[in-house]
């Protein structure tokens, strides 16, 4: 019988999830169907109860939902505890499990696609909400020699150093505090590639060498983007590996597959101009 999963948000209409998992099914021979649906705003919990009586093993989850998928889980692993957010359940009898790929979706394809590792590297974030709650347990398990977080609300970031002590140190504090450091990983975790808003970003942030990572993808040069080209960095990526790599991490939870990435990369890589 065929299995169903999907993925829930609002909006969802541009969702690449549908089209990466069948891929992913086609390529590994599973018997899967999987959706896109939009959740209304205030009913996520019920659009979740109904896909699963009708039968649904699991779900992915977008946006505005990751903070309700984890609250309403029955277990949760690590990662989307420290994250307080799931991007993912699976259904299994009256269990309901959450988990957080996001991060390690970033950081596989970091160094897998990329081929960018962070062990020993200065890697900095900018943003202090979801996106990087999500990215700082994977980040920090690969040994990186500097993890910090640079946010325009100072107290944000330093939550997440209070939060996360126990597991990583953590350099935070405003983008003014960024002056006269320069990092090998600057990764963009706010919602600015969405909003087209440029960052107070000090010269000098990024060091020879230097990758810059746009979270969102499907953008195309965004300000954060054009301002690390301006600032003489050759390597920039957006966010297409992370959403691919997630959603192999996802599969492979689902359905005890792990699927090859990279064909599907290169079908959804846009150029960035
Ligand atoms: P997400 O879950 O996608 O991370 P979020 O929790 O709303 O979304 O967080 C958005 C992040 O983008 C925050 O770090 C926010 O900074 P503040 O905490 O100061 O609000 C950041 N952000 C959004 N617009 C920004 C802008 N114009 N300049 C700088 N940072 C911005």
């Amino acid at each position: 019988m065929t299995d169903r999963y999907a993925v829930l948000g609002h909006p969802i209409g541009h969702s690449k999830s549908p089209l990466i998992h069948s891929l992913f099914a086609r390529a590994t021979g599973q018997d899967i169907a999987y959706t896109a649906i939009e959740a209304p705003l205030d009913g996520f919990a019920d659009t979740v109860r109904r896909f699963r009586a009708e039968g649904g093993r699991g779900v992915n989850v977008s946006l505005p939902f990751k903070l309700q998928a984890f609250q309403m889980a029955t277990e949760s692993g690590e990662r989307a505890r420290l994250a307080g957010a799931a991007n993912c359940l699976k259904f299994d009898g009256e269990r309901i499990l959450a988990d957080n790929f996001d991060g390690v979706g970033l950081v596989n394809d970091l160094q897998r696609n990329l081929a960018c590792p962070l062990a020993g590297k200065r890697v900095l974030l900018l943003g202090a909400g979801g996106a990087t709650r999500g990215a700082l347990l994977p980040i920090a398990a690969e040994r990186p020699a500097l993890l910090a977080v640079a946010n325009r609300t100072p107290d944000k970031a330093h939550a997440l150093r209070h939060d996360f002590a126990a597991h990583t140190p953590l350099q935070t504090g405003g983008y003014e505090t960024l002056t006269g450091q320069a990092f090998d990983v600057v990764i963009n975790a706010t919602s600015t590639g969405l909003s087209q808003d440029a960052l107070p970003l000090p010269d000098g942030l990024f060091a020879p060498g230097a990758l810059a990572y746009e979270m969102v993808y499907g953008k195309g040069l965004t300000p954060f983007l054009r301002q690390a080209q301006a600032a003489g960095v050759s390597r920039v990526a957006d966010g297409v590996g992370m959403l691919v790599e997630q959603a192999a991490e996802a599969f492979l939870w689902w359905r005890g597959v792990r699927p090859d990435t990279r064909a599907v990369l290169e079908q959804l890589t846009v150029p960035l101009v």
